[in-house]
């Protein structure tokens, strides 16, 4: 299962069920159609599971009357088989004494399901993990160990997985396996951890081993082994640090997480501005060098890139395509070469389409960068340098904090490659830096001084059936996020053009009363935005802007007006889009909707 969560644990002594199902909730911004959980009780499996988010399966099962001290958790989103309490994880082998979580997908499922029909196993779910118990229950009955079996049926797999495996026979065991979708151990004085996500276990250790593609991995209460997969043969690793602190994955009073996680850009804004220094100077020189600069993401993380590309025009006078990570390879993976360099843009650093840009980049030789938030992900381990944004974890499926963060480091990176094009004098950067510092704060008024006026419109707008964002220039990727989480979060069906496109197509659907919400700071567009605001308003539209607080011609044209501080042409998108951001979130909350958990969405998108 793709965008899935897995959580395992076995400890030296106590129930396990508490804890996995903790670290369920942590998890559950990966996936919440259906959840599951196993234990070995007594020699024998326990399994529950049901439909719905963690707490409403938690109601219908309860997760702690499971026994044992070791167990397997997983959260789901469907993708092979409809949300189902059949279809839920764990999934069993027709003995019933082999327990299976997975994420990611098996593509040669159909075929060795049929293999295994033939051979008389009986399936009970429409899942393609399923057949992962059964090819493991084929290989215990030909006389292997739990963890060779294991081993042998894994190889029979193609796809995309991380899998928790228990067998209610070696029952202080737990297998992990892993190939393109995130694993981690955790290792605890109290007993073992594997995950998905760190965050599941942090409180319990701050010792992690990120497990890498092909390795297979075994946990007890006592140690831990890895293996690889292709040679066999042990591989020994240090365990880690885990940088996250068990009060960052809490909502520090907030009612979401979205909202905490809006609020704190002043601080990630601070920790994105101190960001390490030699990586910035490396990448940069890497960019400057090469002949082709591409910059690469996915949804807001592609935002970034646009906005980016503008800052590194304008700034260093260097030209940097932006692509959506899922086209790529189509639009340009034939241009590829060693002169060409990519960064890539993701803050998991696990979206599919991203890491599947930088395995094939690596292999045109080209060099393939990344700036992610996560330490350990798997961009980082593709990439031959990379820079982390320090934003602290993000738990809201939608993207804040991790946006605002990824603007401020372009904006450094196009400093340091515009001094070293010599287009940006030693003065001028100075002058950069020192309006970049005081941005924390700003954006700290910006939140304040805008919420409740944000509120209100929210309650304007909540019941529209469409919503225009229009921008220009850099803001134009403002626009592109502003209708992001509207749509993503509050369900309005939005649009966002850069304002120059409203008269090639939008301006059709302008009628009474359509919202149109204008991003016009005081940069060089201004003076044609207005041009563009006149439009909309003689066809009736009713027009937000947000402008500078001492625009008065603005203000006087529009319905509602979002004041400004004075700023920066190239920072503007860092606070332009913090009202949007808060917009979006009261417009959810206002229609009732949970804004950290919106439909068919995951955090991080872990299939193409
Ligand atoms: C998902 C999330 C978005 C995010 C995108 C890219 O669609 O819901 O909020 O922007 O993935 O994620 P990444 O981790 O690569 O930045």
């Amino acid at each position: 299962m793709p965008m899935c969560r897995i959580f395992a644990a076995t400890f030296k002594k106590g129930k396990v069920s508490p804890i996995l199902k903790i670290g369920l909730k942590r998890l559950e911004y990966g996936g919440y159609d259906s959840a599951g959980m196993a234990t070995i009780n007594n020699g024998h499996l326990e399994i529950k599971k049901g439909v719905g988010k963690i707490d409403e399966v938690d109601k219908q099962v309860n997760f702690e009357s499971l026994e044992g001290r070791t167990g397997i958790a997983h959260n789901r989103w469907a993708t092979h088989g409809y949300p189902s309490v059949t279809n839920a994880h764990p999934l069993t082998d027709c003995t019933g004494n082999i327990a299976v979580v997975h994420n990611g997908v098996i593509e040669n499922f159909l075929e060795l399901k049929a293999d295994l029909i033939e051979k008389g196993h009986e399936f009970k779910s429409r899942t393609d993990t399923e057949v992962v118990a059964h090819l493991i229950e084929d290989e215990i009955k030909s006389g292997k160990d739990f963890v060779d079996a294991c081993l042998k049926a894994v190889k029979k797999v193609e796809g995309s997985y991380a899998l928790a495996i228990i067998y209610s026979k070696e029952p202080d065991k737990i297998v992990l396996v892993k190939k393109e979708s995130p694993l981690y151990l955790g290792i605890g004085s109290d007993g073992n951890f594997a995950s998905s996500d760190p965050v599941a276990f942090v409180d319990r250790t701050n010792l992690m081993i990120p497990l890498e593609d092909y390795e297979l991995a075994v946990i007890t209460p006592y140690d831990h082994k890895i293996y690889s997969l292709k040679t066999e043969t042990e591989i020994t690793r240090k365990p880690v640090q885990i940088d996250i602190k068990p009060q960052m994955i809490e909502k520090g009073g907030y009612p979401h997480f979205m909202l905490k996680e809006i609020f704190e850009q002043p601080t990630s804004l601070y920790y994105a501005i101190n960001i390490q220094k030699p990586y910035l100077e490396a990448i940069s020189e890497l960019m400057n060098r090469s002949k082709v600069n591409f910059l690469v993401g996915a949804g807001t993380s592609y935002h970034s890139c646009l906005a980016g590309s503008y800052m590194y025009s304008k700034i260093a006078g260097l030209a940097t395509i932006p692509v959506v990570a899922s086209e790529f390879i189509q639009q340009y993976g034939n241009t590829l070469d060693p002169d060409t360099s990519l960064l890539l843009v993701s803050q998991s650093g696990e979206t599919a389409d991203v890491l599947k840009v930088a395995s094939y980049a690596r292999m045109k030789a080209s060099t393939v960068m990344a700036l992610t938030n996560v330490v350990s992900s798997t961009i980082t381990r593709l990439s031959r340098l990379y820079l982390v944004q320090q934003a602290g974890p993000e738990i809201g499926v939608a993207a804040t904090k991790t946006y605002t963060s990824q603007l401020l480091i372009h904006l450094l990176l196009a400093l340091e490659i515009g001094k070293r094009r010599e287009k940006i004098s030693e003065n001028e950067i100075n002058e950069y830096y020192s309006k970049i510092r005081s941005i924390p704060k700003i954006a700290e008024s910006v939140l304040k001084d805008t919420d409740q006026k944000i509120k209100e419109v929210a309650e304007m707008l909540k019941d529209s059936s469409h919503i225009f964002y229009l921008g220009r220039g850099i803001n134009t990727a403002t626009a592109f996020e502003g209708r992001l989480k509207m749509l993503e979060i509050a369900y309005i069906p939005s649009s966002a053009f850069s304002a120059g496109e409203s008269k090639h197509g939008p301006i059709a659907l302008i009628e009474k009363n359509t919202p149109v919400i204008f991003i016009a700071p005081n940069d060089s567009s201004r003076k044609v935005i207005l041009g563009n605001i006149m439009e909309i308003k003689s066809r009736g539209g009713k027009i937000i802007t947000l402008g500078n607080a001492e625009d008065k011609e603005l203000k006087d044209v529009s319905d509602v007006y979002i004041g400004m501080p004075e700023s920066e042409d190239i920072i503007t998108p860092i606070l332009y889009v913090l009202p949007l951001q808060l917009l979006a979130y009261y417009t959810a909350v206002l229609k009732g909707l949970d804004p950290d958990k919106p439909r068919n969405l995951a955090k991080s998108v872990t299939v193409e």
